[in-house]
């Protein structure tokens, strides 16, 4: 069931869209939003609350490629893999971000921190190679930046583990 939450934000948004399967992608995104993932329970609760068949809703989460289906790590890496990211280095980089993290694409990280996916085209195809994590965009990249931002990613959880302990 949906919580009380994500209830009220896909209602917030439906009022914005002119029918119910228009604001579908926009309740999938809530849902991971609030759960890390899409599970087939998730599904089946946007499909109750959209009143939407369950198969209709799998096709768009499966179509999407911003919708996970499998539980993924606090952070997720997406490395372009498209044609310019590809030309300018993306085996390199995914060697990289494998030999940092100790996982190949489509893992995540033993101590749940990091998912690496490969992905289509971020749209930055000018300052490639590109990657996302989760919201950021990270442009122009070789392997010592790539260690620059894993390293502000780790600094940043130990900051807030500290805050956590200091509360
Ligand atoms: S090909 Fe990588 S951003 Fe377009």
């Amino acid at each position: 069931m949906l919580s009380e939450q994500e209830r009220r934000e896909i209602e917030a948004h439906a009022r914005h869209y002119p029918n119910n399967r228009a604001v579908c992608i926009e309740a999938l995104k809530i849902v991971q939003q609030h759960r890390g993932w899409v599970s087939n329970e998730g599904i089946a609760d946007v499909a109750e609350a959209l009143q939407m068949k369950p198969a209709e809703l799998e096709s768009v989460a499966t179509f999407y490629n911003m919708i996970f289906r499998k539980q993924v790590g606090k952070h997720v890496i997406l490395l372009c893999d498209s044609v310019s990211c590809w030309i300018m280095g993306y085996e390199r980089l995914r060697e990289h971000l494998g030999d940092r993290l100790g996982i190949r694409p489509g893992q995540t990280t033993a101590d749940g921190r990091f998912t690496l996916l490969p992905n289509v085209c971020l749209g930055a195809c000018d300052h490639a190679p590109v990657m996302m994590v989760d919201d950021m965009h990270y442009q122009d990249l070789d392997p010592p930046r790539i260690d620059e931002i894993l390293a502000s990613y780790r600094q940043e959880e130990k900051s807030s583990d500290g805050n956590a302990a200091d509360s």
